[in-house]
């Protein structure tokens, strides 16, 4: 077992906030801020230790107890799913997965959709709930290039600002669902270092809490 309690964080879209959230709870966070690409990052005056990984990585790491909490898009978790305790919804990193597409794709009726995403498994199971036949083109980035260039009818991706489809004349054709950033922890961590992560986890719950009131 590790010494110090070890918490993976969400690289780029999450990081930001996860830090002003740790900030807010009274830890020092400078080194969070300028990590000088450094990837295992030490918190000054509080036995923990953070690292920064990619998004579907925090999950592989909280899994196997390497990390044993970390913060994650409920898209991950939702695509991947792992056996962790998904324990708190940190509600920021707030945006919506729907699927999108160029206007005249509503209206195109096609027994076979091509759907371009990222997120394979929840684009296949959405519309195989509504009985729509799918060829799933999985994508690894700037998915909204794919009905653009022709490659599929709609993308089935995570939309924020919304800023990407319009600078790309893609509209949303419909919601699928609403993501945030979950707090989630290793099942064995979560009983052995049962004292430490309840603090952790009643901290960060709370000062999430408090900026949601605040909007
Ligand atoms: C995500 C997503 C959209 C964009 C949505 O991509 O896949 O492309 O952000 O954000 P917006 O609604 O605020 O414009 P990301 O920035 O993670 O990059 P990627 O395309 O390389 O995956």
């Amino acid at each position: 077992m590790h010494g110090k309690t070890r918490l993976a964080l969400t690289k780029g879209r999450l990081e930001k906030d996860t830090v002003q959230l740790l900030e807010k709870s009274g830890l020092n966070t400078d080194i969070l801020k300028n990590p000088k690409r450094k990837l295992i990052l030490d918190i000054p005056g509080y036995p923990l230790e953070i690292i920064l990984l990619k998004g579907s990585d925090v999950a592989t790491y909280v899994e196997h107890g390497v990390a044993d909490l970390g913060v994650v898009g409920k898209d991950i978790l939702l695509e991947n799913p792992k056996p962790v305790y998904e324990v708190a919804d940190l509600g920021f990193g707030a945006c919506r997965m729907a699927v999108a597409g160029p206007p005249a794709a509503a209206e195109n009726g096609k027994k076979l959709l091509r759907v371009a995403s990222k997120y394979p498994w929840i684009a296949r199971n959405h519309f195989e709930a509504k009985g729509q036949s799918v060829e799933i083109i999985e994508q690894q980035g700037s998915v909204e290039l794919a009905p653009l260039m022709g490659l599929s009818d709609v993308i089935v991706d995570i939309v924020e600002t919304g800023n990407t489809l319009k600078a790309n004349g893609l509209i949303i054709m419909e919601e699928i669902l609403k993501i945030s950033a979950r707090l989630i922890v290793n099942k064995v961590s979560y009983k052995t270092r049962r004292v430490e992560m309840n603090a952790l986890i009643d901290m960060m719950e709370k000062q999430a809490a408090e900026k949601g009131d605040l909007g």
